[in-house]
């Protein structure tokens, strides 16, 4: 606890915070530096770290490879506003690692990333309409900025007028009859969808659900759009696609694609469709798709992404943070179940939720929620020594960092979560 610290950023920053999901009431943990699987505050205290930069860091903090390219780099030139051989080299493994991805452009976010995905999907298609998931989130571009948190009825953010979203349709999670009914009649560009609901509590979609999806798309001439930057080189070398065996035509990409500690994105698809941002087959602004950014494709993100795709390409670390997040998810159960938990969750993400039905949708994981159980919750394990943010959705990235220990711990942190709240009731 930094209480000076926090007085001054309340000055300068709105609500003292550069993210507000980083905010824990009633102050902030300030880090002061990260290595592996540990973050220190200001005053030299240890935790164990659950947020891994937004999930960026599947290698965990400090990642050796990367760093060291990631230096090298510095010293050569993070950023020349030309093409350079790191950005081929990139493109070239993404390529390889993604099933559905021909061809990909690098962007600063997952939220530019998801911007251009859209554009794109329209430019081909050219229809307006984009269907979205309820309790989907892509960032915060306008188009995808509605129906991102519960209730739905309202909007999800201040200041976007009805008339932006006006040609986004939103759709039903894990729910095909559901998103048949309200794309009837309809001409959509694009169906967005995350494979594993990521801020809405790492809700997996069924395999049936995306396989509907993708029939659906195709019998109706829809793009498919995986936002993928959760999932991407998390649940599998190629992600939530070549896991759950369904391709996307678009794929959003972000976080572990810039090699973790760097701002990163990407949409990336077959070549008929990437081809409307071919500046040399279509000549004139008004026939293409504009996408661009002074520092898309910096060679610092670039090589520092391509360094860390190589390693995750060998597919060596997937079988352990399998087994660690199997181990969480099990334990967690156990602990929780007393208290009427459900914990979800697929692969490295591990989400607890204290509802009263199983959480399948937005709705489900939230019209029973006991918010104040969570928060506590979260507390309790900040006590702990195990830290992530926020503590209203306490959804957890494993990292490869992670040993064994750190998931007993975690486990063993719930349980005193459980006996404490019962003795309380
Ligand atoms: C599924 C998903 N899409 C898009 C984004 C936005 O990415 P960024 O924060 O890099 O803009 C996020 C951020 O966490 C996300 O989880």
């Amino acid at each position: 606890m930094d209480p000076a610290v926090f007085e001054e950023a309340l000055r300068y920053l709105p609500g003292g915070v550069s993210y507000g999901v980083r905010y824990v009431d009633p102050i902030p943990i300030y880090v002061e530096r990260a290595e592996g699987v540990y973050v220190y505050d200001l005053s030299g205290r240890r935790f164990v770290d659950f947020w891994l930069g937004h999930g960026a860091l599947l290698m965990g903090h400090g990642y050796r490879p990367v760093i060291e390219a990631a230096m090298d780099q510095l010293a050569k030139g993070a950023h020349f506003g030309y093409p350079h051989i790191w950005e081929v080299r990139w493109a070239k493994q993404v390529c390889s690692m993604v099933p559905s991805v021909k061809m990909v452009r690098p962007t600063n976010s997952g939220t530019e990333a998801n911007m251009y995905a859209v554009r794109t999907a329209r430019g081909y298609t050219g229809r307006k309409l984009v269907g979205k998931i309820e309790g989907g989130w892509h960032g915060g571009y306008d188009g995808l900025q509605i129906g991102v948190t519960y209730p739905i009825d309202k909007p999800s953010s201040l200041g976007i007028p009805p008339e932006t979203t006006a040609n986004t349709l939103l759709l039903p999670y894990n729910d095909l009859d559901g998103v048949e009914k309200r794309i009837k009649g309809k001409e959509l560009a694009a169906i967005v969808v995350e494979p594993v609901l990521g801020a809405g509590g790492f809700i997996p979609a069924d395999i049936e659900y995306l396989k509907g999806l993708r029939e659906i798309c195709d019998r109706e001439g829809i793009l498919l759009i995986f936002d993928e930057v959760i999932t991407g080189f998390r649940l599998a070398p190629g992600g939530a696609q070549q896991r759950f065996g369904v391709l996307p035509d678009i794929t959003v990409l972000g976080k572990v694609i810039g090699g973790g500690p760097f701002p990163a994105g990407a949409f990336g698809g077959r070549e008929d469709v990437m081809e409307v941002l071919d500046q040399r087959k279509r000549t004139n602004f008004y026939e293409r798709v504009f996408h661009g950014g002074t520092y898309s494709g910096n060679p610092l993100t670039m090589r520092a992404g391509y360094v860390l795709l190589k390693e995750l390409e060998k597919g060596e670390v997937y079988e352990k943070l399998e087994k660690l997040g199997e181990r969480a998810r099990r334990g967690l159960r156990e602990a929780l179940e007393p208290l009427g938990a459900y914990i979800t969750g697929v692969g490295s993400l591990v989400c607890i939720h204290f509802t009263k039905e199983e959480p399948r949708d937005i709705h489900t994981a939230n019209r029973t929620k006991d918010h104040k159980l969570t928060i506590e919750f979260s507390k309790h394990l900040y006590r702990k020594g195990i830290l992530f943010v926020p503590p209203y959705n306490p959804h957890l990235f494993i990292s490869a960092a992670h040993s064994q220990e750190d998931i007993d711990n975690l486990v063993e942190a719930a349980e005193s979560f459980a006996s404490l709240s019962k003795s309380r009731l």
